[in-house]
């Protein structure tokens, strides 16, 4: 059987035979269909995406009918049972888990690149007492770029390690910076002797003792977090970085711009949105009402639906074990039965079952992160945390694409057709 497909064009009677690799048809190969030698040639319409590969890629596998997630052929699962953030990093920039000399470079690395410019804390300072977290995490990722000069060489393999090194050590620290300026605390350094992890916690929970000891519990149940968030395949932020990479900006402004599509409430700043409406619920007895006010279209159920899981989203299904671990140790949230309730009624009820909407990661993420103590404005600075490895790969892989060309997708033009100007005394 060929691989190709036969389209008849009703409009002329001609007939085209186009090629069709892995499911796909080359949208390129359309153009040759048209109605005169002034047609453009046909096209194809599909906003958002919804049907259309912009990209071939090694990174990351999700089927989202059967609720699969693998990064580079490992399901996810076993990553978040067995791996450590810095590992998975590893494992989703380089392609291959990491040997002991690999893994060990690779965490020294990572641990001493971790300290900010000291004129870095000068801009912090100047943000105002209530800015947004993840204003501030965007802002000063991008002004990164204003130090490292060298980060516009992008086909320099030695300068884009350079800056993975920067990025990946450099966020939990701008992370931890916007958090500590937010409740006017001095700001906590660094300290090389915890992991990955539990140095982010030192960065924000530090006092005044002289060594942090992060809790084991906390910090595993973060990272695990972290492992789930590395990478997501061609989300929102993920085609903003490699939009923004198309065009050869440096690392630094299209990670900036990454976060801040992530920001937007419907991708990763659905787990703020989530907490305000557990909060806004109030009591489980209250949740069928809200159901019922979300079928009547009047708002949505923050932290359900998913443009690819048609199905329990896989990363829910870990979450929901670990916000178990960490109410062990921290005791319940009452926000949770609010959650469950939520959940129940929402995947027993018609609306949610004929339009495939189950829980995404961002459904529980939220009441774990309020139980270890992060203020809901975190939550987004969390995610954009744990995502930098998968937009540096995606990034990389997209730069180094030869298939690859600068971002443009074409558009249909509805607006008016050519006028005559009308000076200002003429218009009515
Ligand atoms: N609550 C109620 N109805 C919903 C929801 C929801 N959370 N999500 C989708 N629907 C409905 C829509 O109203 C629409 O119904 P209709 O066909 O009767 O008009 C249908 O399901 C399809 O919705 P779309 O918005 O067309 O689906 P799309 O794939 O574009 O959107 C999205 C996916 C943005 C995630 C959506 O499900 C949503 O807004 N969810 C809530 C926000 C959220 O949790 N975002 C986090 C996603 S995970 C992440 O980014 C990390």
């Amino acid at each position: 059987m060929p691989d190709t497909i036969t389209i008849i064009d009703n409009r002329t009677g001609k007939k085209y035979e186009v090629p069709v690799h892995d499911g796909m048809v080359n949208a390129t190969d359309l153009r040759q269909i048209k109605t005169s030698e002034e047609d453009f040639g046909l096209g194809s319409y599909d906003p958002g995406f919804m049907n259309t590969a912009a990209c071939t890629s090694r990174i990351t596998y999700i089927d989202g009918d059967k609720g699969i997630l693998r990064y580079r052929g490992y399901p996810i699962e076993e990553l978040a049972e067995k791996s450590t953030y810095l590992e998975t990093a590893y494992l989703v920039l380089y392609g291959e888990l990491p040997s002991k000399a690999q893994l060990d470079d690779w965490t020294y690395n990572i641990t001493h690149h971790s300290i900010l410019h000291e004129n870095i804390k000068k801009f912090i300072d100047g943000f105002h007492h209530d800015a947004h977290p993840m204003s501030i995490l965007i802002s000063t990722v991008a002004a990164l770029s204003t130090f490292y000069s060298e980060a516009k060489n992008i086909y320099d393999a030695e300068s884009r390690q350079k800056q993975t090194y920067r990025l990946v050590a450099k966020m939990p620290t701008i992370a931890g910076f916007a958090y500590r300026h937010s409740i006017g605390m001095p700001y906590a350094y660094p300290d090389n002797d915890l992991t990955y992890t539990g140095n982010f916690l030192n960065m924000l929970f530090k006092m005044t003792e002289l060594k942090y000891q992060p809790n084991p519990v906390l910090e595993r149940a973060l990272d695990v977090l972290f492992i789930l968030h590395a990478d997501h395949e061609q989300n929102i932020s993920t085609n903003v970085m490699r939009g923004v990479g198309s065009a050869h900006s440096d690392p630094y402004c299209s990670v900036a711009a990454a976060a801040a599509a992530l920001y937007g409430p419907l991708h990763g700043g659905a787990n703020e949105q989530v907490l305000r409406m557990l909060n806004e619920i109030g009591h489980k007895d209250k949740v069928p009402g809200f159901i019922a006010k979300v079928k009547a279209g009047e708002g949505r159920l923050m932290g359900f639906g998913h443009r690819v899981y048609k199905n329990y989203d896989p990363r829910a299904k870990i979450i929901k074990r670990t916000a178990e671990e960490v109410f062990e140790l921290t005791g319940r949230n009452p926000l949770i039965d609010i959650a469950l309730e939520l959940e129940r009624i929402a995947l027993e009820d018609e609306y949610f079952i004929s339009h495939k909407l189950y829980p995404n990661v961002d459904f529980y993420s939220g009441i774990i992160y309020l139980a270890m103590g992060f203020p809901i404005e975190m939550f987004p600075v969390l995610f954009a945390l744990g995502r930098t490895p998968g937009w540096l790969a995606q990034w990389e892989e997209s730069i180094l694409d030869p298939e690859q060309k600068i971002t443009r997708p074409r558009q249909l033009y509805i607006g008016a057709d050519e006028r005559d100007y009308v000076p200002l005394t003429s218009r009515g």
